[in-house]
C-alpha cells in the first residue's frame, strides 16, 4: 500500500518537473512560483483523495477541516513536533510562506459525503465530554485560548483510533491535553468511541 502511494507520489512530481501545459498558452515567468505551489498541493490529492476522499483509511480526510488545525499541523510536521513516519517529503515540500495559503485551500474544500452504512452505534459513555473542546457534534472549532480542535465527526475510524492509540502511548505529543486525555481511557473505549465519531 505504502509502496504505491509512494511510487504514484513520485509519478506526479516527475510529471510536475515536465512541462507545464497550461504554461504552454501563457507563457508568464512571474507566475512559476504560483504554478508550482499549485502542483505542491495537487500532489496532496494522490494520498489524501481528489474529492476529499482519502486513497486509504489511514489517511485522515483534510478536505473541509478546520483551517486553524490544518495550519498548526503542517507546523508541526515541519517542526517535528509532530512526526510523519510515513512521508519526510511532505515535511519539507511546502516552505513555511505557502503553509497558510496551502492550509486555506484545503479548508474551503468540502468534507466529503457520508458514505451510506448500516445505524450509527448508540454514543459510547464519555464521549460527551469531548464536545467541550471539539464542539457540538465533533465539528472541531478555535477555541477561545486561540486553539483550534479538529473536526473528529465523520473521520475514518481507522485514522481516528490510531491517533488516538499515539496520544495514549505518548508517540504523538503536539498537545498535551490530548495526551493526558488519551492517557486516561481504555484501548476498548477509544476503539469505542473511534467508532461512533466515525459513523456520524
Ligand atoms: C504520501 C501520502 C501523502 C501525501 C502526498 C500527503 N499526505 Fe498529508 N497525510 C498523510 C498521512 C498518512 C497522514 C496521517 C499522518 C499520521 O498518521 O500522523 C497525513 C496527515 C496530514 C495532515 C494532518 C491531518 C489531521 O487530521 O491531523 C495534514 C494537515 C496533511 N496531511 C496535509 C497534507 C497536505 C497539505 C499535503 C500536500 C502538500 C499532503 N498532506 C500530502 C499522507 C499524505
Ligand atoms: C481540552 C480540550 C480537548 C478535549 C476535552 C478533547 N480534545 Fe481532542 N483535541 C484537542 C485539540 C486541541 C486537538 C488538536 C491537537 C493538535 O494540535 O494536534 C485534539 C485532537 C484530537 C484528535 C486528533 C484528530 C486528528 O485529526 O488528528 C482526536 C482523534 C481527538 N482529539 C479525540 C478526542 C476525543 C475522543 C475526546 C474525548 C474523549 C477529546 N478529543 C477531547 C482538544 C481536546
Amino acid at each position: 500500500m505504502r509502496t504505491l502511494i509512494v511510487s504514484g507520489v513520485l509519478i506526479v512530481l516527475t510529471a510536475l518537473a515536465g512541462p507545464a501545459r497550461a504554461a504552454e498558452n501563457t507563457p508568464n515567468p512571474t507566475n512559476s512560483g504560483q504554478r508550482e505551489f499549485n502542483a505542491k498541493v495537487l500532489v496532496c490529492n494522490v494520498c489524501h483523495g481528489e474529492n476529499g476522499v482519502p486513497k486509504s483509511a489511514a489517511i485522515p480526510i483534510i478536505a473541509g477541516q478546520q483551517e486553524q488545525y490544518l495550519l498548526k499541523q503542517l507546523h508541526d510536521f515541519r517542526s517535528g513536533d509532530r512526526k510523519f513516519e510515513s512521508m519526510d517529503w511532505m515535511t519539507n515540500t511546502l516552505t513555511a510562506a505557502e503553509q497558510e495559503p496551502a492550509a486555506s485551500i484545503v479548508a474551503k474544500k468540502s468534507w466529503p459525503a457520508k458514505r451510506a452504512g448500516g445505524a450509527a452505534p448508540a454514543a459510547p459513555r464519555g464521549i460527551a465530554v469531548c464536545q467541550s473542546c471539539h464542539s457540538q457534534n465533533y465539528m472541531g472549532a478555535q477555541q477561545a485560548e486561540g486553539m483550534t480542535t479538529p473536526r473528529l465527526a465523520g473521520q475514518s475510524y481507522e485514522y481516528l483510533v490510531e491517533s488516538m492509540r499515539r496520544f495514549a502511548e505518548s508517540e504523538r505529543t503536539n498537545n498535551a491535553d490530548m495526551v493526558q486525555i488519551m492517557k486516561g481511557i481504555s484501548a476498548a473505549d477509544r476503539d469505542a468511541m473511534a467508532k461512533y465519531l466515525s459513523s456520524l
